[in-house]
This record gives structure tokens, sequence and C-alpha cells, in this order.
């Protein structure tokens, strides 16, 4: 662990307090000119930090691999974690090294450069006000459908976030906290060839970003959890994400049943028996149509009715894009 970590880590544990400089040479055996040297590093890198006549503090808990260790009994999800500063993105991260890392391996950011969302669209991650995380599946099933992956990872962000709020899930990847979008998931594979070397499922959430950190067309349907219920640690939230990501991954495993993971998304669904435009991403003209959402199927498609011919019919989410009549609901 880098000095820098290392202190990150501390400012972490005594959050909210204020440390001293001094404080900080003692605990870590440096001098305070190492330490006034490192914060500058901290305050430039755009962490969270007030500085102050040589004490420093955290404004919100920021990630820290030792509060999610000391939290986690999980088998084999977030068994290792690797914690960077800024990288482009954690699931590209992944991707060049999928040979190399272990399933399960829980990749996080404080911030990300190049953020990757749904449909090819960019993803924000400030420093320390957000969680950027990617965790690495290489399941011994090459033809494992893992279209319902990303529906098996928003059941289990859902209910990790049931400590702080209830979250709803906009079909397929949109997490929403009182009509705002404060998470998404951007499941992908990695293949060599024709073999599957891994699933990567990217998680983005809005954990501490304040009101004014979003744009005024990003305010419209974007959200956080901090603007909803005050300051949140984003280690508990992952690890209760990955202690019910394990659970419900290996009850798919072995039962081969989607039902209790989909059972949840549909119970949670922000869309299922209201009315929606359908906007087809792949037709020319972003051909819209309105429809009745029905239910999510067996396969994680959602199944909507047409208003103007009755129709009914089974969406992928590589194609779709839901839109609500005003906006994003
Ligand atoms: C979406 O809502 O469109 C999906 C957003 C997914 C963002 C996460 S942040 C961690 C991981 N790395 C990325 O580049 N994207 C995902």
């Amino acid at each position: 662990m880098s000095l820098k970590e290392t202190i990150l880590d501390y400012l972490n544990h005594c959050f909210p307090a204020s440390v001293s400089y001094s404080e900080l040479a003692n605990q870590f055996s440096i001098d305070c000119q190492t330490v006034e040297q490192v914060i500058k590093e901290i305050v430039s890198d755009n962490m969270p930090v007030i500085v102050q006549s040589q004490f420093v503090r955290l404004i919100n808990p920021i990630l820290s691999r030792s509060a999610i260790n000391s939290r986690l009994t999980t088998s084999f999800v977030g068994r290792a974690t690797l914690l960077h500063q800024s990288i482009p993105s954690t699931n590209d991260w992944i991707k060049h090294q999928v040979k190399d890392l272990k399933e399960g391996t829980l990749v996080l950011a404080h911030q990300q450069y190049s953020g990757k969302g749904r449909l090819g669209r960019n993803w924000s991650s400030p420093a320390g006000k957000t969680v950027s995380m990617s965790l690495l599946l290489k399941p011994a099933d090459q033809l494992l459908d893992y279209s319902l992956l990303t529906q098996l990872a928003a059941a289990a962000l859902v209910s990790a976030l049931e400590i702080y709020c209830e979250a709803k899930i906009k079909w397929p990847n949109d997490i929403i906290v009182q009509n705002k979008k404060v998470a998404g998931i951007l499941t992908e594979a990695e293949y060599s060839g024709s073999f599957l070397e891994g699933i990567i499922i990217g998680i983005g959430i809005n954990t501490n970003l304040e009101e004014t950190d979003f744009s005024e067309e990003l305010k419209l349907k974007a959200g956080s959890l901090k603007v909803v219920r005050g300051t949140v640690d984003p280690n508990l939230i992952i690890a209760r994400f990955a202690e019910k990501f394990e659970q419900l991954y290996t009850e798919w495993l072995t039962t081969h049943q989607s039902n209790h993971f989909l059972d949840s998304c549909r119970s949670h669904s922000a869309l299922i028996g209201h009315t929606f435009w359908i906007i087809d991403t792949h037709s020319a003209d972003q051909n819209h149509r309105k429809a009745l959402i029905q239910t999510i199927n067996e396969t994680g498609g959602l199944v909507v009715k047409y208003l103007d011919n009755s129709e009914t019919e089974v969406l992928t989410s590589t194609h779709y894009s839901i839109r609500g009549e005003h906006g994003y609901l």
C-alpha cells in the first residue's frame, strides 16, 4: 500500500474527526514535510478533504480496502480487492489483465476519467464522492446466460442499499431513489477468440455527490444518496453488495433458477404496471412507441404491450431505452 493510500485509509478510519499533521507523522514514523507533501497530492487529486492550519479531515467516508475487508464474510466475492486513485475505467482495467486475476476480484477506483455507461454513454465518477467498482466472474459454464447477471447485480444492489433507503430498478440497469438515478450497472464479457475469459460487472454509485456536483442537465435525471439521506459509507454498501451478490449467484449456479433474483427485480421495478416510451436505439430514426410495461420474463427480458396495436414484445437490454412521458421516469 502506498503512503498516500495508507494516509487516506487512516483519515477514513478517523472520519469525521480532523487529524493533525503531527499525529500523521507520529503514526507513520515520517516527518511533517512528507505529510505535507502527501496531503498536497491528495488535494490535487480532488479528494474530498478540508485542510486547515496543519489539520486535515475528510468531508465524507471514502473507499477503503481495509474497511471493506473487515466486513466481509464471503468466500470469493471481494476476497481480492484492488483500489486505484484514478484510472480510465475499472471495467477496462479488468479486461486488460483478465487472465491474471482471480474470480471474485473487485477493482475499485476513487475516480474514473473515462467511465463507460450502457449504450456507449459516458459515466462520470468524481474523486472520492462516488463508487466505481468492477467485479470479475470466471464461470466454469462457457454458455452461461450472462445477460441475466445485470438483473442479479441489480437485485443485490437494491438489497445492499436498504440500510440507507428504498431503491427501485429501472430495467435493465438503472437504480433509482426518489425518482432519480443514483447508480448504474454495465455488464461486459471478455473473450479470447471464442473462449470466455471472464464477465465483468461494473457498478457506479453516486454516493456522496452534492447537488452542486451535477450539471443543470444531469440534475433532471441523476441524484445521489447524500442528497436523499445524508452522508453514506461506500464501504458498507460494497460489503453488503458482495455478500448478497455471492449468495444470489451461488444459488443461481446450483439451482439454475433465476426467479429468486428476478422476483426481487419485479417487485422493485420502477416500470412494471406503468406506461413508457420505448426507444429502439438500433433503428435509424430512434423509433419511439408507447407501451404498457407488463413484467420481466424468466430470461430477464422486458415484456411490453404496445398501445398503438396491442402487440406484445419482449425487449432485450442491448437495443432499447425507456423514457417517461416527461423525461427520465
Ligand atoms: C449505466 O448506467 O449506463 C452504467 C454505468 C456503469 C458505470 C460503472 S462505474 C464502474 C464501471 N466502470 C465503467 O467504466 N463503467 C462501470
